[in-house]
């Protein structure tokens, strides 16, 4: 079968080079694909969010499923546009989508379904919601309602800084998405992200993950897309992913699909562990990046049925097949560390030559997915984006598998990048 993905980082990079080693596949195609997807299969250069021109696309190729792998194509309905034209496409409609595209409406779908999650208010004046923190206690979680590209989150220390922030957010700091506010109580606990493939009736968990969202060693400093990823994470134990199974993704999976939205593709449970057990931090409506990674390179099993079975239905009640086709019980303890550009998440600078990246990948277990690279005139591997490569390695345990990723760091000769020395550290 030939399959189009659409996207360009190191998730897509990931999951194009999993795919195409299914025997199912003939040709993944890219949309628009970077340097390490390009060795993959075929690259269009079509944006992710120009819906206009991968419709066209899909048109043009006939694929025979459609992967979705960033929230920007989702959030504006490009699953429900190739429905409508007769494609299979792996990812949820624009409707269900607004889990994670609206964080006002994932926090009154899980109200509605009893799923356990921080207690919340919802504002789009500063009164009642400057009046509302004064019930809470600090630190202060203030979100953006809508995309933010993972900035739209604050924590505030001080009632001062809540009220200060209050204002600038509903006075447009993130545009639009601050237009309404969603203030919630603080967790405390462990992060971790949960990974359902399901067809809005069945469901397939995948290991859970760890990201590491801030820049620096220790998690220290801003935070970023993420800067590394290990799985499994052992945080999230046998009988903690169960209850994430009963009180999470089986309410939600089930009213998303009574209400009329049945949520198809893969939802992400960002999850935090209380002392109480599992509680909702977010929702996203695809792979996270990193985790994706991690998660590709570990599985020793074939993805393609269980991406095909979300898309096209009938997943429910054949759940242990597809999970024996993956074979989740051979997964592999596998890690990987973000090359970033110097500066980033702030200001960085482009076009700086990398060395090195043939010879890391030929390293034992190791995998090196591109995420902002590009090529020049003459053949050079060049820094375009703010994360860069992700160095991916898996090994007999999560040990060795951090210290292969780490051996294929020191292979890549890249002055103009760094990393964190440190991924891991929750589980090792
Ligand atoms: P989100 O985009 O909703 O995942 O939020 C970004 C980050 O802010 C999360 O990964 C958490 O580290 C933190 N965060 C969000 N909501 C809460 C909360 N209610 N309590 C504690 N930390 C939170
Ligand atoms: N790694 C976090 C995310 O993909 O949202």
């Amino acid at each position: 079968m030939n399959i189009l993905l659409i996207g360009s980082g190191g998730r897509e990079h990931a999951l194009a080079w999993k795919m195409a080693q299914s025997p199912l596949v003939d040709v993944v195609h890219c949309a628009p694909g970077n340097p390490g997807m390009d060795q993959v299969g075929p690259c269009f250069d079509v944006a992710a969010d120009d819906i206009d021109g991968l419709v066209k696309l899909a048109l043009q190729i006939e694929p025979d499923l459609v992967v979705i792998g960033p929230e920007a194509p989702l959030a504006l309905g490009l699953s429900d546009i190739l429905r409508a034209r007769g494609f299979d496409v792996f990812g949820p409609s624009k409707e269900a989508a607004q889990l994670e595209a609206s964080k006002a409406f994932s926090k009154a779908r899980m109200t509605k379904y009893g799923v356990p999650t921080a207690a919340y208010g919802e504002f789009t004046e500063a009164a009642p919601a400057k009046a509302f923190l004064r019930k809470m206690s600090a630190p202060y979680v203030l979100k953006a309602d809508g995309l933010a590209a993972g900035k739209g989150v604050v924590i505030a220390e001080t009632l001062e800084e809540a009220d200060a922030e209050i204002d600038e957010m509903l006075s447009g700091k993130f545009g639009s998405a601050s237009a309404t506010l969603v203030i919630e109580e603080f967790m405390h606990g462990e992060e971790a992200s949960v990974f359902v493939i399901t067809d809005g009736e069945g469901a397939i968990f995948l290991p859970a993950a760890q990201d590491h969202k801030r820049v620096g060693d220790g998690d220290i400093g801003p935070n970023t897309g993420g800067m590394g990823a290990y799985a499994p994470a052992p945080i999230v134990s046998e009988e903690i992913m169960s209850r994430v199974r009963r009180e999470i993704a089986t309410p939600m999976l089930k009213g998303m699909a009574k209400d009329g939205m049945p949520y198809q593709g893969v939802l992400y449970i960002g999850i935090m562990v209380t002392a109480e057990g599992p509680k909702v931090v977010e929702f996203n409506a695809r792979f996270g990046d990193p985790e994706c990674q991690v998660l590709m390179k570990g599985l020793k099993g074939d993805i393609v049925p269980a991406i095909l079975v979300a898309a096209t239905g009938g997943l429910k009640g054949n759940e242990e097949a597809f999970a024996a086709l993956l074979e989740l019980e051979d997964f592999q303890p596998t890690a990987t560390v973000v090359l970033a550009a110097n500066g980033y998440p702030g200001s960085y600078e482009k076009g700086s030559v990398i060395e090195g990246v043939k010879s890391a990948g030929a390293l034992d277990g190791v995998t090196v997915f591109h995420a902002g690279t590009d090529v020049t005139a003459d053949g050079k591997l060049v820094a375009k984006g703010g994360r860069v490569l992700n160095v991916t390695a898996s090994g007999a345990s999560l040990r060795e598998a951090v210290d292969r990723a780490y051996a294929g760091v020191d292979a890549i000769d890249w002055p103009g990048g760094f990393c964190r020395r440190d991924i891991g550290w929750r589980a090792l």
